[in-house]
C-alpha cells in the first residue's frame, strides 16, 4: 500500500470556530476533506499538532464534546488540559479577558463551553489563539459540522437534500440552520409556538440560502415538517441552564415526540439523528433512538474526526 499523503491544511477564512454562520461552504468543505482523511487514516497524522496544546474551560457537563476534543489532541499529538468551571461562571473569579490573556502564553487554543455566548466572544476577542465553541446558549457549531458530515457520508452529498428538526428552537437547531443554508440543504424546523429558533438567526438563514438555493421553513406542525423529509432530527426539550422549566416544557412539547409514525411520513430510509444526549419516552420513543434509521452514534463518532480536522486546520 501506498503511503497516504501529508495533510494539506490551507487556513480557513476564520481564526476562531465561534458560529458556523462564519463559514464559507469552502471552509465546511476543506474540513469535511480533512475529517475524512483523518478518519480513513486514522493512524497515521499522529505529529500534526506535535507539541501544542488546547485548554478546554467547560461550565457546563459534557461527555462528547470534552472527550472528543481530548482524544483528538491526543491522536494529532499534542494534548488538552481540562479546567472545569462549573462552580463558577467564566468571567466571576477575574475577567474574560484577564483569562483570556493568560490562557494565550501557556496554550495554542482554547475550547470553551459556556452559558453566555457573550463571553466566548470576548475570549475570542482577547486571545490570540483560536477560540473554539464547545456550545453556548445560542449555537452548537461543532456538533452541526458534525451532523452534516454524517449526513455527507450516507448520503454522498447534502445540497437539495431536506432535513426536518423537531423540538426546541435551541442552540443546537440554530446552528443546524446555519449550517444547511450554506450546504444548500433544505431545512424545516418545527418546534411549538413560542419556542421557535431566534428570528434573526431565521432571517440571516433565509438570506444566506438565497446564494445556494436551500429552502427555510419555519412551522408549528410536526406532521408538515417531516413529510418527505429526508433526515428528522431532534434535541432534548429543555437545555442545560434550563433545567426548572423541565416540568412545563414536557407538557408544551409532548405533541413533538419523535416517533415511528412521525418517521413514517418521512421519506422511506429517512435518517434520524440526535445530538445526545437523549431522553427515550421524551423527545424521541426507544423504538427510533435505537431503530435502524437512527444515526445517532455514527455522529458521535464523527464529532472526534470532525474536531481534529478543526484542530488541525485553526492551530498554528
Ligand atoms: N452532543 C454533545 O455536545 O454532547 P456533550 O454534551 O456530551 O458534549
Ligand atoms: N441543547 C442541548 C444540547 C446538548 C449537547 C443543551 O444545550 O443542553
Amino acid at each position: 500500500m501506498s503511503k497516504p499523503l501529508p495533510l494539506d491544511l490551507p487556513p480557513l477564512s476564520v481564526e476562531d470556530l465561534l458560529c458556523t454562520s462564519a463559514l464559507a461552504a469552502d471552509d465546511i468543505e476543506r474540513l469535511f476533506a480533512t475529517a475524512a482523511r483523518l478518519k480513513a487514516e486514522r493512524d497515521v497524522h499522529t505529529s500534526v499538532l506535535r507539541g501544542k496544546r488546547l485548554a478546554m474551560i467547560f461550565e457546563k457537563d459534557s461527555l462528547r464534546t470534552r472527550f472528543t476534543f481530548d482524544v483528538g489532541m491526543q491522536d494529532l499529538g499534542g494534548n488538552a488540559v481540562y479546567m472545569d468551571h462549573r462552580d463558577a461562571r467564566l468571567g466571576s473569579r477575574e475577567s474574560v479577558k484577564d483569562v483570556a490573556r493568560n490562557l494565550e502564553r501557556w496554550v495554542d487554543a482554547i475550547v470553551a463551553r459556556t452559558y453566555k455566548h457573550k463571553a466566548l466572544e470576548e475570549l475570542a476577542q482577547h486571545a490570540d489563539i483560536p477560540v473554539i465553541n464547545g456550545l453556548s446558549d445560542f449555537v452548537h457549531p461543532c456538533q452541526a459540522l458534525a451532523d452534516f458530515f454524517t449526513l455527507h457520508e450516507k448520503w454522498g452529498a447534502v445540497r437539495g437534500r431536506t432535513l426536518a428538526f423537531v423540538g426546541d428552537g435551541n442552540n443546537t437547531c440554530h446552528s443546524l440552520i446555519h449550517t444547511a443554508v450554506r450546504l444548500g440543504t433544505n431545512i424545516r424546523v418545527c418546534s411549538p409556538e413560542g419556542y421557535e429558533p431566534n428570528a434573526r438567526v431565521v432571517n440571516e438563514a433565509m438570506r444566506a440560502a438565497a446564494a445556494t438555493g436551500a429552502e427555510v421553513t419555519i412551522l408549528n406542525d410536526p406532521d408538515a415538517a417531516v413529510d418527505g423529509a429526508h433526515a428528522v432530527y431532534t434535541d432534548v426539550w429543555a437545555s442545560m441552564g434550563q433545567e426548572d422549566e423541565i416540568e412545563e416544557r414536557n407538557g408544551v412539547f409532548a405533541a413533538y415526540q419523535v416517533d415511528t409514525d412521525l418517521m413514517a411520513r418521512a421519506e422511506p430510509g429517512a435518517l434520524f439523528l440526535h445530538c445526545l444526549p437523549a431522553h427515550r419516552g421524551w423527545e424521541v420513543t426507544q423504538e427510533v433512538m435505537d431503530g435502524p434509521q437512527s444515526v445517532v452514534y455514527d455522529i458521535a463518532e464523527n464529532r472526534l474526526h470532525v474536531q481534529k480536522a478543526v484542530l488541525a486546520h485553526l492551530i498554528r
